[in-house]
């Protein structure tokens, strides 16, 4: 029968031209690759083979692939963080490898069994844990991937797939750690939509969205914050989630508020994490922690009447992003921020809680993995 996926079965070739680690000033988001990457084949009749470590090169397929005609591709996003110990530690692997099989299986690719992929990708940092860059802000990003590799041009089923994993040497998003950006709230593109698959790290999400960005930024605006539906509910910023919050002004109750998982929003680790954070140490005498529609037209009256606190987005790659204006109907809908800071205090509150599990400072359940 087909075979299941099987971490024991690695085969490792490793470099005869090992790589020296670039000054971390020298890190550019996803840049540089490490020396070696992981890969696996499947075939509908054989099932998973050998993975293999070897390394680092192009791929050689057939123009006819199915990932090139038909976008059979996706893709996680994990980062591995060294701790002040000097272990390697893999942050919340468990739930990237969840997604990535929802994914899988949403374009008929194949699934796996999480716990293999995730030692498989042990083993990957192993051979370059010398890359794995020291200090608060960086970490080694990984890109799990997923592609179709059935050679023909029948729209169908694909019979033979290729599981890859590259990994990059990152620093922080802004050198000069947190740079709240401006946003364009945006109602003429859509992300993703009910019975879409805005909910799955499908390249296929991510291709449309930049030529609304780039829209966006002859306007003056960094990204998109994109709505939905007539209502025009907040959904996401860029490729983020987010989240904002406010202070009633009668009974002084906070609220920390995200959308709630309908299917059109991005499953994020980051989000997910911020919330079991916020819940677990912010005072419930004091905030509500909600995920709940709520739409641009809120923020907006919520902003005029002094309500509106803080917004910020969350995401693997920049962790947490501060936002400082909003631009809806020509005008800018500003965020306040702390005096010469770069975002408010809840904001710095939470990025400094998740940094801490992040680098190893503290233990959070089983968070990082060796
Ligand atoms: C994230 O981690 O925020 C992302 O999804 C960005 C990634 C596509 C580079």
């Amino acid at each position: 029968g087909a075979a299941p996926l099987d971490a024991s079965k690695l085969k490792i070739t490793r470099t005869k031209t090992p790589s020296q680690p670039k000054p971390n000033d020298e890190l550019v988001f996803g840049k540089t690759m490490t020396d070696h990457m992981l890969t696996i084949e499947w075939d509908r009749t054989n099932g998973w083979a050998v993975p293999e470590i070897k390394p680092y090169s192009t791929l050689n397929l057939d123009p006819a692939c199915c990932v090139f005609h038909y976008g059979f591709e996706l893709f996680e996003g994990l980062k591995a963080y060294r701790t002040p110990d000097d272990k390697i530690t893999m942050f919340r692997p468990d739930m990237n490898m969840k997604r990535m099989n929802k994914s899988a299986a949403r374009i008929c690719l194949p699934t796996f069994d999480s716990q293999e992929l995730i030692a498989l990708i042990g083993k990957l940092i192993q051979q370059d844990k010398h890359l794995v860059p020291k200090g608060t802000g960086y970490s080694l990003y990984i890109r799990p991937t997923m592609i179709g590799t059935t050679d023909s041009l029948g729209v169908s089923v694909p019979d033979k797939a290729l599981l890859f994993v590259i990994a990059s040497p990152v620093g922080p998003y802004y050198k000069t750690g947190f740079k709240a950006v401006r946003l364009e709230a945006t109602d003429y593109a859509t992300r993703a939509w009910p019975g879409g698959v805005g909910d799955k790290k499908l390249g296929a999400n991510y291709a449309p969205c930049i030529l609304p960005q780039l829209q966006a930024a002859g306007r003056g605006y960094q990204q998109n914050l994109w709505l939905f539906g007539p209502e025009k509910n907040i959904t996401e910023v860029g490729t983020m989630n987010v989240f904002f919050a406010f202070q009633d002004k009668k009974t002084g109750k906070k609220e920390l508020v995200t959308a709630p998982l309908d299917g059109t929003i991005l499953e994020g680790v980051t989000r997910d994490s911020i919330l079991e954070l916020a819940r677990e140490k912010l005072d419930p005498s004091e905030w509500e922690i909600n995920e709940r529609y709520y739409s641009i037209n809120e923020v907006a009256e919520r902003a005029a009447k002094g309500e509106l606190l803080e917004a910020f987005g969350s995401g693997t790659a920049a962790v947490v992003s501060p936002i400082k204006a909003i631009g809806w109907q020509g005008n800018d809908i500003d965020v306040p921020l702390l005096p010469g800071e770069q975002s408010g205090p809840l904001t710095k509150q939470l990025a400094s809680w998740i940094a801490a599990i992040q680098y190893g400072k503290e233990q959070h359940g089983n968070w990082s993995q060796v």
